[in-house]
């Protein structure tokens, strides 16, 4: 039946991390370290919003935006935690999840073959959307050794008269780098001078430990260029939910919006009025997921570090991404093998691009009881390599 299906859909490969995971599922005994899912419950006081609002009744569509109650606070939200000011009127789009913003961003701008710079290793449905959307991806790796920053010149080189979209996420998964403000400032010029649209990936902002998270929004110059993704899932534990919003120019939102209303109407009314309360009250929550991440970190950090696989501090999400290229094997063979002798669970860095090669990602957003217990097992199998 094939036959039916689109071509371009029929070259897209499944991603990576499903593949191996459905393996993992089948097996017993297994800690797994892959999914990039807080473990945390949405806090009560969320939950509670979501029944008061199907107790009372709210339970119709909204406008194709969003709930005004909801767009106003995410306006209010992004003036006090990072200076940023939008109109919640014209430039506020409610999404479902940062991923349908993703290709909502993509399905708006491109033309067939316009090109989009990804930063690799990157989250796996960059690459697949932006084909969906019939442009073309033009990779930057990112290295280790600038601890998976972009450098200006990267960028200068990877701009071709085709480029139209640069796009950024950090804190960063796979690789947990972030771009500090002097970071972002050497791009500025470059960014102007081509006349870039940049994409901004901002869903793990409240996840950013040594240093203070900055947006390459806060830029003046360019923030008529700038659209910003973001969601709950992550920083108040609400991946289930399925919500998230982007913020960008009113004629720009303006045709957004005809793909958004006519392909998804709104987003889950319910969980519109929870997010209201998340962005109200939830900030103590947020802190204490990050500090709970941030202990985790540490932990992995410094005991990967101990039993011989060399790992860069992330600076934020909740991923750490070592190298594994000591040890000889493929990233797949890695994880496999990992799996089949000690039962743990991590994803292939190659699944994020194939400078991920040689490394692997491991999610933090586990129990310490269960790092621990993977910390304990990756380090009998270690052995075997004799480092
Ligand atoms: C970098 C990044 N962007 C977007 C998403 C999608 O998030 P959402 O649940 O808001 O759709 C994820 C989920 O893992 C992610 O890691």
């Amino acid at each position: 039946m094939s036959k039916y299906v689109n071509e371009t859909i029929k070259k897209i490969a499944p991603s990576g991390i499903r593949k191996f995971f459905d393996l993992a599922n089948q097996m017993e005994d297994v800690v797994s370290l892959g999914v990039g899912e807080p473990d945390f419950e949405t806090p009560w006081h969320i939950r509670q919003e979501a029944i008061y609002a199907i107790e009372h009744g709210y339970t119709f569509y909204t406008s194709n935006r969003g709930l005004d109650a909801l767009r106003q606070e995410i306006c209010k939200y992004y003036q006090r935690r990072f200076s940023l000011s939008y109109n919640w009127k014209e430039e506020v789009i409610v999404t479902v999840g940062a991923s349908e913003g993703i290709d909502l961003t993509f399905r708006t701008i491109l033309n067939p073959q316009d090109e989009v710079i990804l930063l690799q290793p990157s989250y796996v449905a960059y690459e697949p959307l932006v084909t969906l959307a019939g442009g073309v991806s033009k990779i930057i790796e990112l290295k280790e050794e600038h601890q998976f920053k972009l450098l200006p010149e990267q960028l200068e080189a990877a701009i071709t008269d085709k480029t139209k979209i640069l796009f950024l996420n950090f804190p960063s998964n796979p690789t947990g780098g972030i771009m500090t403000y002097e970071d972002y400032k050497a791009l500025i010029p470059i960014i102007k001078k081509h006349d870039l649209l940049v994409l901004s990936d901002e869903i793990y902002a409240e996840l950013s430990y040594d240093q203070t998270f900055v947006s390459i929004a806060s830029f003046e110059e360019i923030k008529n260029q700038v659209i910003i993704l973001n969601g709950f899932s992550k920083a108040y534990a609400m991946t289930g939910w399925r919500l998230g919003y982007l913020l960008a120019p009113r004629d720009i939102v303006t045709h957004m919006i005809k793909i958004h209303q006519y392909g998804i109407m709104c987003p889950s009314t319910i969980s519109q009025y929870a997010a209201v309360e998340a962005l109200k009250y939830g900030d103590n929550d947020c802190k204490m997921h990050k500090d709970s991440f941030e202990a985790r970190r540490n932990f992995l950090v410094n005991n990967l570090n101990r039993i011989g696989l060399t790992c860069h501090m992330p600076q934020g999400a909740f991923y750490v991404f070592p190298s594994i290229k000591n040890t000889g094997l493929s990233s797949e063979e890695f994880a496999e093998r990992l799996l089949q002798e000690q039962r743990v669970a991590v994803v292939p860095g190659s699944a994020f691009g194939t400078c991920g090669q040689g490394y692997i990602r491991i999610s933090y957003a586990y129990s310490l009881n269960q790092l621990k217990e993977a910390i304990k097992r990756m380090e009998r199998f270690m052995q075997q390599f004799n480092l």
